[in-house]
């Protein structure tokens, strides 16, 4: 154990940390490596490499020559924020990055990291050049938030020792590292931690183009037969997110299987898709009823975000990370100073007449 306690003036000494940690805080090393040379192996559908992961080319693009000078240089990557809705590959974008370093992942997420002391029990333990890996970072406390400064900016850690007047703070230096953030509210990320972001970027929505690309590489991996349109129609409804379209695979393949020869083609992937309640727009019942709720029971808006989530009991958070990102994508809703608007295009994918006067809040 004496081992373990950080050296500073040629002594070891307990920083205090490992009594801070609270149980089950033990640091998660995973190493990305292991997860890059047989895929036939790990059946996992994330993309193991930048070249697996389609789409979104300006991020991968820059992504790959960040990379690439970084290990030339032979320092860590700067450190990267990943923002944008969930399910859209913020996640393995870290483990790739991560993996095309040669590095290993560190993970953890904002919620989980409670007390100074969790982040610096963290950061000591890391192996040089490591990716640490904090989801949603949007949801650090200030005061964790605050230890992450100087240790992002000049790689240190000050801790106070003692306590009372014989306080004191030293620095403690920390191994090099890359942090990557990841968070589906870009919005509530404070400006001082935004700025010591040498790389931030925003993953979009997915075309259908690009999810159908998704949809027939998750198929071989999952050795599902499926015909182009099959693929599409699966992307086409997947709410322009990865995530979605492997579930809707699955949800599909199942569905062959049960009730087919197991081919999922055009036909087979709408029957399965409309049992599953999934509509031409990629809405599913969630999605519906937010609509319906806005138009009947408040005229179609504008409504409050908390009337909402009372009104169709869900989180506040699940609105606005998951429901209404893609609705306000899709055109069919807006946010207006006064509340949450639908507009003509909600009305007609509800089949429902436009009230008269609801124009002019379009
Ligand atoms: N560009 C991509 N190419 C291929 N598959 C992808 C891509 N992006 C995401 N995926 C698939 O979607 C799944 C979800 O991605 P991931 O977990 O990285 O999303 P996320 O942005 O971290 O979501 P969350 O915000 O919910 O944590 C992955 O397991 C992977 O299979
Ligand atoms: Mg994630």
């Amino acid at each position: 154990m004496e081992d373990d306690l950080p050296e500073i003036d040629g002594r070891r000494i307990d920083l205090g940390i490992q009594a801070d940690l609270p149980e089950g805080a033990e640091p998660r090393v995973h190493d990305a490596r292991a997860d890059l040379p047989d895929r036939e192996l790990d059946r996992s559908l994330r993309p193991p490499t930048l070249e697996d992961f389609v789409n979104q080319e300006q991020v991968t693009g820059q992504l790959s020559v960040f990379i690439e000078a970084a290990r030339r240089r032979g320092e860590p990557l700067d450190h990267v924020l990943l923002a944008g809705p969930p399910g859209l590959g913020k996640t393995s974008l870290a483990n790739i990055v991560a993996a095309e370093m040669g590095v290993p992942l560190v993970q953890t997420a904002g919620p989980a990291l409670e007390k100074k002391g969790d982040v610096a029990a963290f950061l000591t333990s890391l192996e040089p050049g490591s990716v640490f890996f904090i989801d949603e970072i949007h949801r650090l406390g200030r005061a964790i938030e605050e230890t992450l400064y100087p240790a992002m900016e000049d790689g240190e850690l000050p801790v106070v020792l003692g306590q009372g007047a014989g306080a004191r703070t030293v620095t403690l230096p920390l191994p090099p590292f890359t942090l990557i953030g990841a968070t589906t509210r870009s919005g509530l990320l404070t400006t001082p931690l935004r700025d010591r972001f040498g790389v931030t970027h925003r993953l979009e929505y997915y075309s259908p183009e690009h999810l159908t690309e998704i949809v027939v590489r998750s198929a071989s991996i999952l050795e599902v037969e499926i015909d182009r349109d099959g693929a599409l129609e699966i992307a086409r409804r997947s709410r322009g997110t990865p995530r979605v379209a492997n579930r809707l695979l699955k949800r599909v393949r199942d569905f062959a299987e049960v009730e087919g020869s197991g081919h999922v083609d055009g036909g087979v992937a709408i029957a399965a898709l409309e049992m599953l309640e999934v509509d031409s727009a990629g809405l599913d019942r969630s999605d519906r009823a937010l609509l319906e709720v806005i138009a009947d029971r408040f005229g179609g808006g504008p409504v409050g975000l908390s009337t909402l989530s009372v009104a169709i009991g869900e989180e506040t958070d699940t609105i606005e990370d998951v429901l209404e990102p893609y609705l306000l994508q899709l055109g069919m809703m807006k946010r207006t100073p006064r509340g949450r608007v639908l507009t003509r295009s909600a009305w007609e994918h509800l089949g429902r007449p436009v009230p008269t006067g609801h124009e002019s809040l379009f």
